[in-house]
């Protein structure tokens, strides 16, 4: 099975992306996975100011997978400029990078993507408008305000050239209109899903797992709702997008093809395998040949909606697509 992909008018050596937060900036797991085998990664989502992050523990398992309340900790605008872009620039060939930026006010985005536009190492921004763990927003991410949304995308927009990946949430109770909503603005693809909102408790004491009280589900559990982001999305936007929520295996991957994902990402379970993105890899190669599928594009052009591979051309609409067949 052929897994190159050209999407966003760049080419992909595979689909799998690793998600942001589970990567830093790519050096952090330089030395356990052989980065190269990557179609790409998302950077740890960057701010401002460098931040601490959330009080301890930030993680905690159940049985579906891992809720987090990290807090966006990482280095800031400048320390990221200084020495995480120049490592990716010099050490990364063949996955193409997308860095993660985090604002707590609107104007922090456009702060953040002027601040970075000009460095080299990176191929566009993944626009993190969904972390639920923001204190600094109550835990209200700026994906669940559509107009906060259209104000944030069309003011990175005009800020910079590169490709523009909107991150949103899985517990949009409008997820059509936030999905329309990016698209009209300019992005050039969207990110489904960040994590879901949860709390796991101490069964002694009743008190909170994590520090900060409540966190983000990811793994397993969250596939389920990555999946339906994705098909709702595709009915709403040609743009492609990206999959994310509980990928393990190949076989998770194509689900998201099914659903209407042209790339994917995974994200915890490479905390727990570091590796296991490259078995994924391989594993879908396999799955292919066994079923005969030649090319992952293949795959994603038989979802509904098909590829999503321009970028910046006219609302999907889905009267004229069923049309077209
Ligand atoms: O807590 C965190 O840093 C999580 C970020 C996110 O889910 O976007």
């Amino acid at each position: 099975m052929r897994l190159e992909t050209e999407v966003l008018g760049v080419r992909f050596q595979n689909p799998f992306f690793l998600a942001a937060g589970t990567c830093g900036f790519g050096l952090e797991l330089a030395e356990v996975l052989d980065l190269e085998v990557l179609g790409g990664f998302v950077t740890k989502s960057v701010t401002l100011e460098p931040r601490l992050g959330n009080a301890r523990p930030r993680v905690a398992e159940f049985g579906g997978g891992m809720l987090n309340s990290i807090g966006l900790a990482n280095p800031g605008l400048e320390k990221t400029k200084r020495e995480k872009l120049p490592w990716i620039r010099d050490n990364v060939c063949r996955p193409r990078v997308l860095v993660s930026v985090a604002g707590h006010t609107v104007t922090e985005f456009f702060m953040l993507v002027e601040g970075l536009d000009s460095e080299d190492g990176f191929l566009g921004f993944e626009i993190n408008l969904s972390c639920p763990n923001d204190a600094r927003r109550g835990g209200k991410p700026f994906a669940l305000d559509p107009s906060a949304v259209a104000e944030i995308i069309s003011g990175c927009r005009m800020r910079t050239q590169r490709p523009l990946v909107a991150k949103l949430a899985p517990n949009d109770s409008d997820l059509p209109r936030t999905v329309r909503v990016a698209t009209e603005q300019g992005a050039d693809a969207l990110t489904l899903v960040n994590t879901l909102p949860g709390v796991l408790l101490n069964v002694s004491t009743g008190d909170p797992e994590l520090g900060a009280g409540d966190g983000g589900i990811s793994g397993p559990a969250l596939r389920p709702s990555g999946l339906r982001a994705v098909r709702e999305a595709r009915a709403n936007t040609h743009l492609p997008l990206f999959g994310v929520g509980g990928i393990l295996t190949a076989a998770d991957a194509v689900e998201y093809a099914h659903a209407g994902a042209s790339l994917v990402q995974m994200g915890t379970a490479s905390f727990a395998w570091p590796r296991a993105a490259e078995q994924a890899i391989e594993g879908l190669m396999g799955w292919g040949r066994k079923h005969q599928i030649g090319a992952w594009d293949d795959l994603v052009s038989k979802s509904p909606g098909g590829n999503g591979s321009s970028s910046r051309s006219e609302p999907f609409d889905p009267i004229e697509s069923a049309e077209e067949g």
